[in-house]
């Protein structure tokens, strides 16, 4: 593969191109930015959640609202920040009124996912929640029943630790969920001291 500085450019000329995205015609007239994704470029770990709500379409960078900082929280717990990961959705503009992305959609988006994939090389890929989980995994198996088990998975272009765990909006009001999810993410240094997959 190319080195790392190759990777970064690269990556900024995706950035650039999807600045400009008009796959799908609804999302690009009703968005503010589009969030691309953000993080260290050179990360092990990603995490994947599902679309930007209100405040990543101002900002133009993913979770910034409350489930955001309840990921810098776990994050903070087992040591890491935002700067050691790299966050990104399954589609990188704001459906309007947060409905669901559309099949279509994520189809259209889904070149952006496999490039960040292909260009950042991470070795843990966590999904955060039912959608990303699904998607990814290609197979309607929920997040109750998948999340903190590991499983190595081809994701596009690369071959990856693939983690499912509950979105961390899903925890924000639910006590037992916010336990669940906390001691997944208890198990993320683990898997990162793991050898790489691909
Ligand atoms: N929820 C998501 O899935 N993504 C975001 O960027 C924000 C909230």
């Amino acid at each position: 593969m190319s080195s790392a500085l190759e990777r970064r450019e690269e990556l900024k000329a995706v950035f650039h191109e999807a600045q400009s995205c008009v796959r799908c015609p609804q999302l690009a007239a009703g968005r503010t930015t589009v969030v691309f994704g953000s993080g260290n470029a050179d990360a092990d770990l990603m995490f994947v959640g599902e679309a930007p709500g209100a405040n990543e379409d101002k900002q133009g960078v993913p979770f910034v609202g409350q489930a955001g900082k309840l990921l810098d929280q776990l994050l903070g717990e087992i040591g890491l920040t935002r700067a050691d990961v790299f966050v990104v959705n399954t589609l990188k503009c704001r459906p309007p009124g947060n409905r669901d992305p559309l099949p279509q959609e994520l189809d259209n988006c889904q070149d952006y996912l496999y490039r960040q994939l292909e260009l950042i090389e991470p070795k843990v890929v966590c999904t955060l929640g039912n959608f990303a989980t699904k998607l990814l995994r290609g197979d309607p198996t929920g997040i109750t029943r998948l999340h903190g088990r590991d499983e190595e998975r081809q994701i596009g272009p690369r071959r990856v630790r693939l983690y499912p765990i509950y979105h961390p909006a899903a925890a924000l009001y639910t006590r037992s969920m916010l336990d669940i999810l906390r001691a997944d993410f208890q198990r993320i240094p683990e898997l990162l001291a793991l050898p790489a997959l691909d």
